[in-house]
């Protein structure tokens, strides 16, 4: 019999369980002021901090709680949404691919992230993608066979995990009217914003990036997508300050990971990761930090999930800091840093970043994504942390290398940043944190094309031939490299050559 998917989805059986909680519920969102046709009101904006815990609605542009400048949730009156009983459920939709709200590996879970109508949702095919056994790299990492496996959010239309939120955005932009959408970015953002806005005409993009930190297939990206590149003469952190102004001042509306909407997106790569293994919780998930959007929005889609009683146990979480951009490795390992149900020590952040300018601490590492002094969503990657029992750990800029070439090498490649996960697994399975027979599931976030230039460096460099940038970064050496070979245009000694590897 042929039916229809929406109906069906609209019928999902209810389930009781998730009233029996272990997380609190927060308490049942005011109705919606919104009052065009796209309203879902059991939606709301919420803050994220104990003491203020305010309440707005989805209509409105927010990048902070106006009442305290705290992070802001999209919260949701679980009772009147029709979540699946089982998390299986959602199989239905592979059936019907055609409809483009089932084929998004996003929004194919949108009882999960349940504020947009179905008419507004803004899609461009995102989600489509694979996590991978390596065998390889499982051998690299330290894993038993079969327990390690590689989740390539590389392969979204932007070449980044960047869509699964900005799909999400886009459809709050839409929701809300804005015509001109802005980002600062140290490039994967602005790659997804700008190729959100050239295939949907709905709204112009600006973006900020900082100098000389963008690696070329991003800004390539950027440019071609027809996006207005500003380039800040400052960093990533200066970047992102001056686009939150002028977004306030111009009324832009803002993509960066500040805004909630993008976060619930985000959410997806954890029901795909679920998806894969059959609905069965691994035991870690590891994901590079940069501004910390990916592990804040992986806490909350556990947190919901056990909410609702669609899965029994949460995994736990390791973020990944570069060593030259570890601001979250040293508050919560070295300074003790916690959520603290809400409240968390601000007075110690404060005095961490004041020492930071006093002493011109900037971020510098290779991996240019993750370069970052200051993430915007520390305290909702606390909340993750503690929901996921999560650890925080740094890897060099030679970890990091090192890793990539194995992904490279056993997989479908990443960029830089997206290797932390994998060299933040090998550490954590050297000091015994992780055990060889965990299921271990790493987030390789961006596509290897995304930074040719830091492959080609690696795999060219030799102990003749040291890379000078890879140098000042501490990376002095290249143990997998794949170097080309060269040879005279010879027939003969190209016979030859290809001889001595037989
Ligand atoms: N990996 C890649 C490839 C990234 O591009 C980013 C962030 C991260 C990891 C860190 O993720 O911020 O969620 O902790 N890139 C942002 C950008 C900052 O502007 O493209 P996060």
């Amino acid at each position: 019999m042929k039916f229809r998917l929406a109906e069906r989805a609209a019928g999902f059986a209810r389930r009781a369980s998730h009233r029996r909680l272990r997380f609190p519920v927060p308490p049942a969102c005011g109705e919606s002021t919104i009052s065009t046709s796209v309203t879902t009101d059991f939606a709301c904006q919420r803050c994220i901090h104990a003491d203020c815990d305010a309440s707005f609605g989805i209509d409105e542009t927010l990048t902070s709680c106006p009442q305290c400048g705290g992070l802001l949730d999209v919260s949701y009156d679980w009772d009147r949404v029709p979540v699946p009983s089982s998390l299986s459920e959602f199989e239905q939709r592979w059936s019907d691919r055609r409809n483009p709200i089932n084929f998004s590996g996003v929004w194919r879970f949108r009882e999960l992230m349940p504020f947009a109508p179905d008419e507004a949702i803004v899609t461009i095919g995102e989600g489509q993608t694979i996590l991978q056994d390596s065998p390889s790299v499982a051998q690299f990492v330290g894993m038993n066979a079969g327990r390690l496996h590689l989740q390539y959010e590389g392969l979204n239309p932007s070449g980044s995990f960047k869509d699964n939120g900005m799909t999400a955005a886009a459809t709050h932009a839409r929701m809300v009217g804005a015509k001109m959408a802005a980002c600062a970015s140290t490039g994967n953002t602005s790659a997804s914003l700008a190729v959100f806005a050239s295939t949907t005409n709905l709204f112009r993009v600006v973006v900020f990036i900082g100098s000389g930190t963008i690696a070329l297939g991003k800004l390539s990206q950027a440019l071609d997508y027809g996006a207005t590149t500003i380039q800040i003469l400052g960093d990533f952190d200066d970047a992102l300050q001056r686009i939150r102004e002028v977004s306030e001042s111009q009324k832009l509306y803002l993509c960066n990971s500040v805004n909630p909407f993008r976060l619930e997106g985000q959410k997806a790569t954890i029901y795909r990761v679920l998806e894969s293994l059959d609905w069965q919780p691994p035991d870690w998930i590891v994901v590079p930090g940069g501004n910390l959007g990916n592990s804040s929005a992986f806490g909350k889609a556990f947190m919901e999930l056990k909410q609702l009683g669609l899965i029994d146990r949460i995994p736990r979480l390791a973020v990944i800091n570069a060593e030259g951009a570890n601001t979250l490795y040293q508050l919560v390992e070295q300074q003790g840093v916690t959520w603290n149900d809400g409240r968390p020590d601000q007075a110690k952040i404060d005095q961490f970043y004041s020492e930071m300018d006093a002493e011109n601490r900037r971020a510098a590492t290779l991996a240019t994504a993750i370069q970052i002094n200051r993430p915007v969503n520390l305290t909702k990657c606390l909340r993750a942390l503690d929901v996921c029992d999560g650890v925080v750990r740094q890897v060099s800029d030679q970890q990091i290398l090192d890793a990539k070439a194995q992904v490279g090498a056993g997989g479908f490649g990443c960029e830089p940043a997206s290797a932390a996960s994998v060299a933040g697994a090998r550490l954590l399975r050297e000091e015994g944190v992780i055990s060889a027979s965990d299921r271990v599931v790493c987030i390789l976030t961006g596509h290897g094309l995304k930074d040719p230039d830091a492959t080609v460096a690696y795999h060219s460099t030799s102990d003749e031939s040291p890379n000078e940038k890879f140098t000042q970064h501490g990376v002095t050496e290249a143990p997998f490299a794949n170097s080309p070979l060269v040879v005279d245009n010879d027939l003969d000694k190209i016979a030859a050559l290809l001889g001595s590897f037989r």
